[in-house]
């Protein structure tokens, strides 16, 4: 008998600032897919993961909804394990970065890499914002992309070209908290070392990952390896670093040391010791991550573990994108799906068995078609896979008292070919060729509604009831051969199919039994058919409207998906003709009150003195913009006076004030139009 691996596997830990979407779920739902494999052939394997949680948008977002840090993060923690557990994703430790055991591990870490001589302090210019009093690194500050010009972009990357850069190199910065223009000063901050390491990882990177991933990360090593940036400056949300005043671990170091921590949290759990599990040189370890930080994971990571003396992963498996409908993901379009919308409308089994597939084990980007996602699911899972149970199952329990018989020779034959697959399924799994598993199933599945078509139990039935028990005793054994085999994918499925078979455990052994002379268990649907209408409302509640009212979408982005989700501004719409905008008459008020509406998260109520046409009360959903609105107390806005009155819930709106920000895309602040002038009409 072989032996048992021990295998240790992670995903990617998300932010906690943002939701999880569809393009999170390729990597969640393969890691997933191959971890439930590993536990079927008898493999310990533990899937560890957890909620990254620190960094400036988290502390953004928590200042925005006036809740401390952790509350936040304990409520996404909450959100993110639901939105899991309904897709089916089983971790063995979902856990975050805010946690004791992290804190100790980065401490550790730290200690190792100074002891080592790989940290240095070097002071460079960093921008400073001299109204907040504080250094404003990435998020903190926008401004003009230094490589494309896009305006409005954060401080360490571009969403509109994806290039990522210092914050001092931005043009026109400006500090995100208060609007002024930041100076530039000096501050020191720690970098990690790696060229030191340099030959060290030039010869570490090649074994550890694919030959693709591997070569674009070599053509670094032609020059020596820049230091890595690892403190941020307080105000920070996270762990502040020994021997430092003001100086917190930068998000990206204690965000992989994570792993370690949400490991050892379930080693503590079960009685367990971590030195077993991740220091034991016969386990294996596996990294599951997207192509965008490959960086993160095949050159700090190994840098930092080889300082500190910790075991290297034996494998990063990197995979591409997301698209959908062959684009990236986009909110105006409806295409940016978070998990909670579509199993509002749809079930996770159809999107699992949909990626399975699709994904074959390579970086590419992965195309999630809609309309070949309805019609997959349909003719394949349900068709022609459920097919077999559900025509097999409900004859035999409604025409011959739910009894399987036995196998005859021509039924042998049949199980026997869906079995002679095994091995090379084990092998698809293994090398997370999903796609091929899925194949090969619907391969089989052809040859069991074949026999089931050529023996015609629909006719025979009416004549010979015991040759029609062994026509369904085979089909549905060779049904239960295929649940076997997709439920690493269709774990809720499997489970269902299971009961029909009065069992209580399927593992890879399970394929070498067979179901005869035995009771069948009350036939239960297995997977219904998927509407094009349900994806039709998910896609329309997906869909995000360009500003009406000054609408802020709240930040989910998710670098996974950072090239996608990040570049999701509203499409511009339809043109229209100057006569169209003559109609607007755009006015200046004076704002007199500005308050928050019992219940409602997005609106503030605004009083404005608006001069000849007396007051105005006006509704405006920006209330994730101004924690504190009393601040617009005494503002001079402009707004659109001739606009029909609307009636709200809350009250009737009697105008429109208009807004400048990124409407539709990733959260940042509106503010409202402020006039240039004096208070005239400008049309
Ligand atoms: O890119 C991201 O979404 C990060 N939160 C991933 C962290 S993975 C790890 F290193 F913790
Ligand atoms: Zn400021």
């Amino acid at each position: 008998m072989e032996e048992k691996r021990k295998i240790i596997v992670t995903s990617a830990l998300p932010y906690a600032n943002g939701d999880i979407h569809l393009g999170h779920l390729v990597e969640y739902l393969q890691t997933d897919f191959w971890v439930r494999f590993q536990k079927m052939r008898g493999n310990d394997c533990l899937y560890v993961c957890a909620d990254d949680t620190h960094g400036t948008p988290v502390m953004i977002r928590a200042r925005k909804e006036g809740v401390s840090p952790e509350d936040l993060i304990a409520r996404m923690h909450g959100i993110h394990l639901k939105d899991f557990t309904d897709f089916q994703v089983s971790f063995d430790s979902y856990y975050t970065t805010n946690s004791p055991e992290n804190k100790e591990f980065s401490e550790e870490f730290y200690a190792a890499m100074e002891k080592s001589g790989g940290i240095t302090r070097r002071t460079a210019p960093q921008l400073y914002c001299e109204h907040c009093k504080m250094f404003l690194p990435d998020r903190f500050v926008k401004g003009t992309c230094p490589k494309c010009g896009a305006a409005g972009q954060y401080g360490d990357s571009c969403d509109k070209c994806g290039s990522t850069y210092a914050a001092e190199e931005l043009a026109e910065p400006v500090c995100t908290t208060c609007g002024s223009k930041p100076v530039v000063k000096d501050e020191e901050h720690l970098y990690f070392e790696l060229e030191p390491q340099h030959d060290y990882l030039a010869e570490w990177i090649p074994g550890h990952t694919t030959s693709d991933v591997s070569n674009k990360l070599l053509e670094w090593f032609a020059e020596p390896l820049r230091g890595w940036c690892i403190s941020r400056s307080a105000p920070y949300f996270g762990f502040r670093i020994p021997g430092t005043e003001d100086k917190y671990f930068y998000v990206w170091v204690d965000a992989p040391i994570g792993y370690l921590a949400s490991l050892k949290h379930w080693c503590g759990e079960h009685g367990e010791k971590f030195e077993d599990w991740w220091q034991n040189p016969k386990a294996e370890r596996y990294h599951f991550i997207g192509k965008d930080i490959i960086r993160f994971h095949c050159l700090f990571w190994p840098g930092m573990l080889h300082a500190a003396g910790y075991a290297q992963p034996d494998k990063v498996f990197v995979h591409g994108f997301l698209t959908v409908n062959g684009e990236k993901m986009s909110k105006s379009k409806g295409t940016f799906i978070n998990a909670r919308t579509y199993l509002d409308n749809l079930p996770a089994a159809a999107l699992r068995y949909y990626y399975a597939a699709k994904l074959g084990g390579t970086a590419d980007d992965m195309d999630l078609n809609l309309e070949d996602f309805v019609q997959r699911v349909n003719s394949d899972l349900v068709g022609k896979i459920t097919n077999i149970a559900s025509r097999g199952g409900q004859m035999l329990q409604k025409k011959l008292g739910g009894r399987l018989g036995t196998l005859d020779a021509e039924g042998r034959e049949l199980l026997e070919k869906c079995r002679a697959a095994s091995e090379t399924i084990a092998k698809f799994y293994e090398e997370r060729r999903f796609n091929q598993v899925v194949v090969e199933v619907c391969r089989l599945a052809d040859a069991a509604n074949a026999y089931f078509d050529r023996k015609e139990p629909w006719k025979t039935v009416k004549t010979d009831a015991e040759a029609t028990r062994t026509t369904l005793t085979a089909a549905l054994n060779a049904f239960r051969t295929l649940a076997i085999y997709l439920k690493p994918i269709l774990p809720v499925y499997a489970e269902k199919a299971m009961k029909l078979f009065g069992e209580t455990e399927w593992t890879w052994q399970s394929l070498s039994s067979a179901k005869e002379d035995c009771a069948l268990g009350e036939y239960e649907y297995l997977a219904s058919r998927i509407e094009t209408k349900q994806v039709e409302a998910m896609v329309a509640s997906a869909m995000v409207k360009p500003a009406d009212s000054g609408e802020v979408a709240h930040e989910s982005r998710a670098s996974k998906n950072k090239s996608s989700a990040a570049s999701a501004s509203p499409a511009l719409k339809e043109e229209i003709a100057f006569a169209d905008f003559e109609k607007l008459d755009l006015r200046i008020g004076v704002v007199e009150s500005c308050e928050t509406v019992p219940k409602s998260s997005k609106l503030l109520k605004f009083t404005l003195d608006a001069g000849s046409l007396g007051k105005r009360t006006i509704f405006s959903g920006i209330r994730a913009s101004y924690p504190d609105p009393a601040a617009l107390v005494g503002k001079e806005v402009v707004f659109v006076a001739n606009l029909a009155p609307r009636k709200m819930s809350v009250g009737v709106s009697e105008g429109m004030i208009l807004y400048a920000g990124e409407p539709g895309s990733t959260g940042g602040a509106v503010s409202p139009l402020a006039p240039a002038g004096a208070g005239t009409p400008v049309t």
